[in-house]
């Protein structure tokens, strides 16, 4: 069986439990900073976007977008037909005027060139492919001046899991960062962010806009903690990661956002890291 097949049947086997995620403590916390975060930078767009979904899941970050944004075309593509057919199911609720969610391998799939203001590549998906191919991608798809929103679990989370559950061998494999089994079983690369960040620097038409931390702490507890911590505390939790994910000197997210943009004509220098 290839990796990508295997890949795809991960994730069909795990698409309710991932749903499932995102009605956990941690799981709403991780969605509202992220769409927090996303949101802000799509004010610059006045009109109704078009946004491109890479390994879109079950579109969970763009369907809680299209409550605020005005989405005129929504494309996704993903390879786990569990998680397309979900996909497809909640959209048929969303207000985007025209969806399209292919079930495919986004390192053969053929995207629009140079058509979408926004592309997604949340959760981790840079993390299961080679990732320069995967920049290039999100280059050429987005127009010029529109941005993308790549996120990758970063070492940081692997090593500090691997203390909680006394596993050496995986405390060994992420720090140096080589391949691991993130949460759900799936093979994939912890990256370090400054190894990302040299990643993106590297791809013409691409430029590094920002780097945060999303949800940087709490994820990392055992889960009986966790949960008992966020039920207490959610509206300070929330405000305390927005401000974690806002200062400009942490890169130690275990979760962490690489804002990138591809440049336009009409440019000044305004928009550099
Ligand atoms: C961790 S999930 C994230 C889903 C969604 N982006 C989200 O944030 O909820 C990673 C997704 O990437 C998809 N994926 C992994 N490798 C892929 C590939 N080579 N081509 C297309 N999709 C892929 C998986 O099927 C899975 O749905």
């Amino acid at each position: 069986m290839s990796s990508e097949d295997s890949i795809a049947e991960d994730y069909d086997e795990i698409a309710d439990e991932y749903a499932d995620f995102y009605d956990t403590p941690a799981g709403k916390l991780y969605l509202h900073i992220t769409t927090e975060q996303i949101h802000s930078y799509l004010e610059k767009f006045g009109d109704p976007i078009t946004v491109l979904d890479i390994g879109c899941g079950q579109c969970t970050v763009a369907r809680r977008l299209a409550d605020r944004v005005s989405i005129k075309r929504f494309d996704g593509v993903d390879i786990s037909t569990e998680m397309v057919e979900r996909a497809r199911h909640h959209l048929k609720e969303s207000t985007i005027e025209s969806t399209q969610i292919e079930c495919a391998d986004l390192r053969t799939y053929e995207y629009a060139n140079g058509e979408y203001d926004i592309v997604l590549a949340q959760g981790n998906v840079a993390s299961y492919v080679d990732v320069s191919p995967f920049l290039e991608q999100i280059s050429s798809a987005l127009k010029p001046g529109g941005y993308g929103f790549v996120s990758v679990i970063t070492r940081h989370r692997y090593i500090l899991r691997s203390l909680w559950t006394d596993d050496w061998n995986a405390f060994v494999r992420a720090f140096n960062g080589d391949q691991v089994n993130d949460r759900d079983g799936v093979p994939m690369t912890p990256y370090r962010v400054d190894a990302l960040k040299s990643y993106i620097e590297d791809v013409n038409n691409l430029e590094l806009v920002d780097i945060y931390p999303k949800v940087s702490y709490l994820n990392q507890l055992p889960e009986s903690h966790q949960t008992t911590l966020m039920n207490e505390h959610w509206e300070e939790i929330k405000q305390i990661e927005l401000e974690n994910a806002n200062s400009p000197d942490n890169y130690h997210g275990t979760q962490t956002e690489f804002v990138v943009r591809r440049p336009s004509p009409n440019d000044d220098d305004e928009y550099s890291v």
